[in-house]
């Protein structure tokens, strides 16, 4: 080992320059369409107004080949203020310390896993219009102003679509509507809901919605393993021997805060 306490100093140095192409290289990642737009919803939740439910709107432009070429999520939360931008667009520059799995990445790899950037407009509550970029790169970026909907929220609208993304109305309706559903249960509760979820398809040329859905609550199952019940297989089933009798109750045990979730108090297991 070489003792590095005792190192004589060269002349040169290097130079160690951040490169855009991380922009590009973050979208090479596994991460399938439900992840990529988790990321997205992630920090809608993450930056929800306390006075006001949150809305968030999946939309995928169809062209006429039934091609999805461009991708619009917006919300209605706090948008980004204007001295935190820099920040939340370079690479793992945020430092969330409240969350385990928040490295300061997601949403550069999620533009990035799902096609290119055409536009983040972004807009806080006080002031009066978005603030729009319309590349992620290090240095300046410029910086262009626009009228929003809302009184803030954030629009992030990719273009160049990459082939993971399925749009087919099928299979949104099987495999990405049911996962946000699980996903973002808590948020979606109909007794206390704290987020609306939405998705579209909108034919790109007439602007026409052609397909709608609205994310719901899906409560995970916990107990069976092949019915859609979240009974346990069995329940009180009396068994009895000379001298003895027990009931049985077999499934599979939800965890704590899975029984809480589920609406269930705990009796004594
Ligand atoms: N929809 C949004 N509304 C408000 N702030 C956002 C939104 N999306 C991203 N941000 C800001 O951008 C930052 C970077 O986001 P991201 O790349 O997903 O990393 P992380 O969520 O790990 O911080 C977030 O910390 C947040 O401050
Ligand atoms: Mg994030």
């Amino acid at each position: 080992m070489i003792n590095i306490e005792k190192l004589q100093i060269a002349q040169e140095k290097i130079i160690v320059e951040p490169s855009n192409n991380i922009f590009h290289e973050l979208g090479n990642n596994t991460y399938d369409l439900r992840d990529l737009i988790s990321e997205l919803i992630d920090n809608s939740i993450a930056a929800r107004r306390p006075d006001i439910r949150l809305k968030i709107t999946i939309e995928f432009w169809i062209d006429n080949n039934n091609n999805c070429n461009a991708i619009v999520v917006r919300d209605n939360a706090l948008g980004i203020p204007q001295n935190r931008l820099g920040v939340a667009i370079s690479p793992a520059a945020v430092q969330s310390s409240n969350s385990l799995n928040e490295h300061g990445l997601g949403m550069k790899q999620s533009i990035a896993g799902l096609g290119k950037l055409k536009y983040l407009a972004t807009k806080t509550p006080t002031e009066p219009k978005a603030r729009i970029i319309r590349e992620l790169k290090y240095g300046q970026l410029p910086c262009y102003l626009a009228d929003f909907n809302d009184i803030s929220g954030t629009e992030i609208c990719i273009t160049e679509i990459k082939p993971i993304v399925n749009t087919n109305p099928s299979s949104i309706t099987k495999t990405l509507v049911p996962y946000l559903g699980a996903r973002y249960r808590r948020f979606l509760k109909p007794e206390n809901r704290i987020a609306e979820v939405s998705i579209f398809t909108i034919n790109k040329k007439t602007g026409d919605l052609q397909y709608s859905w609205d994310v719901v609550e899906v409560k995970p199952i916990y107990f069976h393993p092949s019915t859609r019940n979240n009974k346990p297989v069995l329940e009180n089933k009396k068994i009895s021997g000379t001298g003895w009798r027990a009931e049985l109750t077999f499934g599979y045990a939800p965890t704590d805060n899975e029984l809480k979730e589920l609406g269930i108090v705990d009796r004594q297991r």
